[in-house]
């Protein structure tokens, strides 16, 4: 099935920014792009590091871009890569501070196979804002 039109501009975009990929250790570029409540959208590539765990995922450095344009609130990502893999579980929970249970998260191969997720699934039971409240505040999981 071919993807819907409504992510045809978050396809491209994601395509354009694999292009721009930075991965000469792994081999393995990825492309990824986010579209904000507002309709914006904000594209990554994976930038690699001979110190390799300075290296950034695509979808980190394409949500950073919306953050750092003053757009916090994720509503879609669409990851494209060579096989279709599924963001990492840090990805996930970096989309999660910034979407809802409800945002799609859409995984597209070269060969244009899709499949579309909610974070929810790919993240249940997230790592989230109310367990690191105010000081204040009693955290939870202590007495
Ligand atoms: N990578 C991403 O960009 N996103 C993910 O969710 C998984 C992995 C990158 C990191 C590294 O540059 C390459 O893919 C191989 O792990």
């Amino acid at each position: 099935m071919p993807l819907p039109p409504e992510l045809s501009a978050l396809f491209e975009a994601a395509r354009l920014a694999r292009e721009r990929a930075y991965a000469p250790y792994s081999g393995y570029a990825v492309g990824a792009a986010v579209e904000t409540e507002e309709g914006r959208i904000y594209s990554g590539c994976n930038v690699e590091n001979a110190a390799f765990p300075q290296s950034l995922c695509a979808e980190r450095v394409a949500v950073a871009k919306a953050v750092s344009e003053g757009h916090r609130r994720v509503r879609r990502l669409l990851v494209l890569t060579e096989d279709g893999g599924t963001p990492c579980g840090g990805c996930r929970s970096v989309v999660a501070e910034f979407g809802s249970p409800e945002t799609e998260i859409i995984v597209v191969n070269v060969e244009g196979h899709w499949r579309q997720y909610r974070l929810e699934e790919l993240l249940p039971v997230a790592f989230e804002m109310s367990f690191v409240g105010r000081p204040s505040e009693p955290s939870r999981g202590r007495s």
